[in-house]
């Protein structure tokens, strides 16, 4: 296997923010609700703007900060559970909004975990040799598959893109990762309809079965041992334990999540929030709180940085990287 690492990263937040005071006007909830359940103060809301056109924006960042072109890129990997289509895919759409003409193109749906899983895609292909530079984005617009009038959805999705370039290199940087899922739990959070399982019809619209629907509480219970023993696994199929790591980047869902994933694996402080600004943005939320990590000097050459996520699916998704940026 080839060495591989990460050379760029960008993000993409849309501008118009929806905080709690705004949804307080729409359901009946309010900020102090919202922040000690979830930690979430406001979210970003992309207005008519589809899943690759966030992914461009953010992928223009990253290629710009790898120093690369479009053309340079030989393969590129959309995460997202709000594409703009069936099909084509996202990562199609993204390829020719890019004008990567000589990239192949694909999307993954792995939810919440679709950052890493497309992270351990990449790899995984340059190790072999199969390509050379890959762009893996995480996009999402949840508010189009939001029901606007259920308080203990509504509150918690924004909308936002994450990108990161891989390249070869001549030192590891990808240490492991560990991907997993349980199909058995589907009904804990999934669109039901739209698919083949279930065509749109009036019926289905009005029923609001293309929104979000969720088991929240149970779902609590589950994402936090699937993130601690993500974490656990991935960190020793690298050789390492919970106390070698610098920083963990989690999936942004809940604040209360991450603290009890914390706290169990005895890393105070060594933490990435930034979902009181952003929500849940699914595959998006891991790949902009890398970045933002990062931006923010919070990782630094030579760290060992864990991302570490989970969600519908389920699925569950963790990866060991010692920074070499
Ligand atoms: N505002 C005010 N009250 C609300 C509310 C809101 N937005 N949403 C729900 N409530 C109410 C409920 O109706 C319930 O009222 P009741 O006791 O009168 O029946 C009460 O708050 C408690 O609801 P519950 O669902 O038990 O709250 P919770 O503490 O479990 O918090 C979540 C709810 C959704 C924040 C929490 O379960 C969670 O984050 N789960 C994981 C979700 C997740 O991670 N999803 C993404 C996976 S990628």
């Amino acid at each position: 296997m080839k060495p591989v690492k990460i050379v760029g990263l960008g993000k993409y937040l849309p501008p118009k923010k929806l905080t709690n005071s705004d949804l307080e006007k729409m359901v009946d909830t309010s900020d102090e609700w919202i922040t000690t359940r979830t930690g979430i103060k406001e979210r970003r809301i992309a207005e008519d703007m589809p899943s690759s056109e966030l992914a461009y924006r953010a992928s223009q960042q990253a290629l710009k900060n790898a120093g690369l072109g479009a053309d340079d890129l030989d393969l590129i990997i959309v995460a997202s559970i709000t594409p703009d289509n069936f099909f084509p895919s996202t990562a199609c759409r993204l390829q020719s909004l890019l004008k990567a003409r000589k990239a192949a193109a694909f999307d993954i749906s792995a939810a919440c975990s679709g950052f890493v899983y497309g992270l351990t895609c990449a790899w995984q292909m340059i190790g072999a040799g199969l390509y050379k530079n890959v762009l893996v984005v995480g996009s999402e617009v949840l508010s189009s598959v939001t029901d606007w009038q259920d308080r203990s959805t509504c509150v918690l999705f924004g909308d936002g893109a994450g990108a990161a370039v891989l390249t070869e290199a001549t030192k590891k940087s990808f240490l492991s990762s560990h991907l997993g899922a349980d199909g058995s739990r589907a009904a804990l959070l999934n669109i039901p309809a739209g698919g083949s399982r279930m065509p749109a019809s009036q019926q289905t619209v009005d029923d609001k079965l293309h929104c979000i629907k969720m088991k929240g509480n149970e779902l609590f219970r589950v994402a936090v041992r699937v993130m601690v023993d993500a974490a656990k696994i991935s960190l020793s199929k690298a050789g390492l334990k919970p106390e070698d790591l610098d920083m963990l980047v989690p999936h942004q869902a809940n604040k209360r999540i991450i603290d009890a994933v914390v706290k169990s694996l005895k890393i105070k402080d060594k933490v990435y929030f930034n979902l009181s600004r952003y929500g849940n943005m699914s595959s998006a939320s891991c790949a902009v709180a890398l970045c933002e990590a990062y931006q923010e000097s919070k990782i630094k050459k030579g760290d060992i940085v864990v991302l570490d996520t989970f969600g519908g699916g389920l699925v569950w998704g963790s990866c060991v990287i010692k920074w070499a940026l």
